[in-house]
């Protein structure tokens, strides 16, 4: 739960970036609700009220994270009129990385055909891409770097237990990419709040596959290789969590829930958006989902869900954007971002 550390992380004063370009890429298979009750004991009616989920993308079993994330990036390159090898870094947010080694974000150089600039994976869960937009934001403020491709993409289908009804409905694949640019003092980050307790790590992670507890046939049979959840802990800590980052940062920045134009949190469940939401003091109409095509993509939400928001023409130069996340980790992040 966020605590006293959670204000030591906070930042405020305006750090001066632009998001120059946004790209996403979802897979085109979509598979609907009632499509997962030949799979599990469940159905549309449970998924919808529970949840808010319609529908998500399930890629293909030859894609990897890395696949997702090439095209994301070379998409948020185009909008932004750069050539991917004109990018100084690149930030890759994910849980479901390609290998153990080396970083997803290496191999994506490669499905590029980019290299030498710095690549790297921030491992956040469903808070990581804003992990990855503070970073971005703090590399190109001291000066380090001056065009940064931040992505968040999870193939969050290879990882769950299709056997799990508790989890298995809950999760999509998708990525989406920024492409993070200094500022010209108008647009930028008016305040952020991050921070994580690795207490609660066994909350909501994969056992298996790391050092902790490396594949054996026993870790492969007993499904240890698949996201093990505590899904009510996991609702009441993220609630929190992501209210009390988003409203922190808002206070650091010096707005009021009037002045928001769009609050766009980490795209989980609808209650816990809304009970998020609600404790901001933002209004409903503000909120912005596509929780209901797209299900929990992981830290590849929120730049999906900024894209398609742009995309609709509801997001302008000037207006203020809200986001707040939470994952696995526990992590939380939030971010108040002037356009
Ligand atoms: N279909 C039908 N019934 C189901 C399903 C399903 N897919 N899944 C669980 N149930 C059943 C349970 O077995 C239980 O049955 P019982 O009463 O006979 O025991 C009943 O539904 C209620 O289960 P709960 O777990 O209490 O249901 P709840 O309303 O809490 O919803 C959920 C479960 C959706 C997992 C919720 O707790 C949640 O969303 N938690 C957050 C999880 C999350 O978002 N994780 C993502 C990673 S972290 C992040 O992104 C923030």
């Amino acid at each position: 739960m966020p605590n006293a550390g959670h204000r030591r992380a906070a930042i405020a004063g305006l750090r001066a970036i632009k998001i120059a370009g946004t790209g996403v890429s979802l897979p085109p298979k979509v598979v609907k609700n009632a499509d997962l009750e030949d799979v599990v004991d469940t159905s549309d009616a449970w998924i919808t009220e529970r949840t808010g989920i319609k529908e998500r993308r399930i890629a293909d079993p030859s894609i990897a994270t890395s696949d997702l994330c090439a095209e994301a990036v070379r998409n948020a390159c185009a909008d932004a009129g750069v050539d991917p090898s004109d990018i100084d870094g690149l930030i890759v947010s994910t849980s479901t990385t390609d290998t153990l080694f080396p970083s997803t974000a290496c191999w994506v150089q490669r499905k590029l055909g980019i290299k030498g600039m710095p690549a790297l994976d921030v491992s956040a869960g469903c808070s990581g891409f804003l992990y990855g937009l503070e970073l971005a934001t703090n590399l190109i403020i001291a000066g380090a770097m001056r065009r940064v491709a931040v992505v968040g993409g999870e193939v969050m289908s290879k990882v769950v237990n299709w056997r799990d009804r508790g989890t298995c409905v809950l999760f999509g694949d998708g990525a989406g990419a920024a492409i993070v640019v200094p500022g010209d003092g108008r647009s930028g980050v008016l305040a952020s709040n991050w921070g994580a307790d690795g207490n609660l790590a066994p909350i909501l992670y994969q056992p298996a596959g790391g050092t902790q507890m490396p594949a054996t046939r026993e870790s492969v049979d007993g499904g240890k290789h698949t996201v093990h959840m505590e899904g009510n802990t996991v609702f009441r800590h993220a609630v929190v969590a992501m209210s009390t980052a988003a409203v922190q940062a808002m206070r650091d920045a010096e707005i009021t829930a009037d002045d928001v134009s769009l609050f766009v949190p980490h795209q989980a469940n609808m209650r816990i958006m809304e009970a998020a939401r609600e404790r901001t003091g933002v209004p409903r109409e503000k909120m912005y989902s596509v929780l209901h095509k797209y299900g929990n993509m992981s830290a590849a939400t929120i730049p999906v869900a900024l894209h398609e928001a742009r995309t609709e023409g509801l997001i302008r130069d000037g207006d203020i954007v809200v986001s707040t996340a939470f994952g696995t980790g526990f992590t939380w992040a939030a971010c108040v971002l002037r356009w």
